[in-house]
């Protein structure tokens, strides 16, 4: 199996990153990237082989509550994938939050196939985001329009 190597989110990552064709997940802007790089840092973890990025996790702790951090986006490239290279950085950011002593870490997602993927690791539905009240319409749209379906781990839940 290939050396996998996970590391923080450095400037080599980076520059990989803003280029890298993410597809199926919709294209970031440059700035969005550079925003993890310079201000989340610490909640972001790059997976390398050799000298290339293959793959990436990038979270943040959510401003409303300091002990809930939100995984914006988690890609691993076609060709490595079913390497555990995915576990491998989710498990390090669970572990990293975990030591911060955050207390829930959540995501959404558009596709219901991703579920087995995340239960895996403990994460189960939030209902409480499910059933946000639709007549804010950034949440209407969220989860009526584009279909989201948000998920969330208990980080004090002690895993088998
Ligand atoms: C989700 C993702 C990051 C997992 O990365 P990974 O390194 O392949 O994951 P792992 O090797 O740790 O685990 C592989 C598991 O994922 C499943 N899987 C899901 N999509 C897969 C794919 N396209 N190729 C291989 N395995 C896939 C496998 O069935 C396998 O399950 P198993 O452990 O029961 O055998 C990766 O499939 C990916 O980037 N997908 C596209 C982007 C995406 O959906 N991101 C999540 C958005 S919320």
């Amino acid at each position: 199996m290939a050396n996998v190597r996970i590391s923080k989110l450095d400037s080599t990552g980076l520059l990989q990153l803003k280029n890298m064709d993410c597809a199926p997940l919709p294209v970031e802007r440059d700035s969005i990237y550079i925003l993890f790089y310079r201000f989340f840092n610490d909640t972001c973890r790059l997976a390398y082989v050799e000298d290339e990025l293959v793959g990436f996790i990038l979270a943040l702790v959510d401003q409303t509550d300091p002990a809930h951090a939100y995984i914006h986006y988690f890609f691993v490239k076609e060709e490595h994938r079913g390497m555990k290279i995915g576990e491998m950085l989710l498990n390090e950011l669970i572990s990293v939050l975990r030591t911060k002593q955050l207390r829930t870490v959540t995501l959404m997602t558009g596709n219901p196939k991703n579920e087995k993927y995340y239960s895996k690791f403990g994460f189960v539905r939030d209902e409480d985001m499910m059933d946000k009240d639709k007549t804010d319409p950034v949440y209407k749209y969220i989860i009526e329009d584009k279909k989201m379906i948000f998920y969330r781990l208990d980080l004090r839940r002690q895993l088998r």
